[in-house]
């Protein structure tokens, strides 16, 4: 195993995680997306399961070949329905992890059948969804981790550390938009993590698996568990 040294330190530790894009249904054969892979957040439930954890799996569709058997696997499409299987797990966890790259809104209404092609526009109303974060933020036990993901065009860690705080974070993680390897699909990233304590780390350019790693290494810096 090419793994860092760290052994089986995550043994006991019950986690959750949400991964992947949300899909918000216009009519029966359409959606709204993302170009979320899900890269990053498999990457991050594989590290916690070789690191000892158990760990329970919120996916929004992906098409990387996964390993569902090894989890507590539930695949949803929606946001909403992202919400309620994530709701579902949350207060038994231990760490929750939101990785999936949520849909920001949804339209407000489904057609029940197939859209016809009419005119020159078209207009699709859309409507809020929740923000599975913040709505599980607020309930968030003494001693459970939350981390979140961030991605940034302009400003970017003035606003991570706003949705550290805006979310009750314990861990932000801010991807790289601007570095080359960085990015959608890719199998490399770059990040910085901060930390509601206000640390900031740093990865180079690196595998989505040893980010992950990274990312680990940081939760259990920032937990206040006896770990081996
Ligand atoms: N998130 C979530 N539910 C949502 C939107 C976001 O759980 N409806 C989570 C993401 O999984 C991520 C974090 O919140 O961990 C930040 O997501 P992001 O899209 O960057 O934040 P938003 O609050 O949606 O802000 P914006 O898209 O305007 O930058
Ligand atoms: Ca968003």
């Amino acid at each position: 195993k090419r793994f860092f040294e760290s052994g089986q330190d995550f043994k006991g530790k019950k986690v959750g995680l949400t991964i992947g894009p949300t899909q918000e249904a216009i009519d029966p054969v359409r959606f709204i997306s993302n170009h979320s892979s899900g890269k990053m957040g498999y990457a991050l439930a594989e590290a916690f399961l070789e690191r000892g954890a158990e760990v329970w799996v919120v996916s929004g569709p992906i098409s990387i070949p996964v390993a569902k058997e090894n989890f507590h696997w539930v695949d949803v499409h929606s946001a909403q329905e992202m919400y309620l299987a994530a709701n579902d797990i949350h207060s038994k966890m231990d760490v929750m992890v939101f990785a999936a790259a949520v849909a920001d809104y949804a339209p407000a209404e489904v057609a029940p059948e197939k859209i016809k092609k009419q005119g020159n526009s078209l207009e699709i109303h859309l409507k809020k969804n929740v923000d599975i974060a913040q709505e599980l933020g607020k309930q968030k036990k003494p001693n459970q981790i939350h981390v979140g993901f961030a991605l940034e065009t302009e400003n970017e860690k003035e606003h991570a550390v706003d949705k550290l705080n805006r979310k009750n974070f314990d861990l932000i993680v801010l991807n790289s938009m601007k570095e080359k390897g960085a990015g959608f699909r890719l199998d490399t990233n770059r990040v910085s993590i901060f930390s509601k304590s206000g640390e900031v780390v740093e990865s180079d350019v690196a595998p989505k698996k040893e980010i992950a790693g990274m990312i680990l290494d940081q939760i259990k810096k920032e937990s206040s568990w006896t770990l081996v």
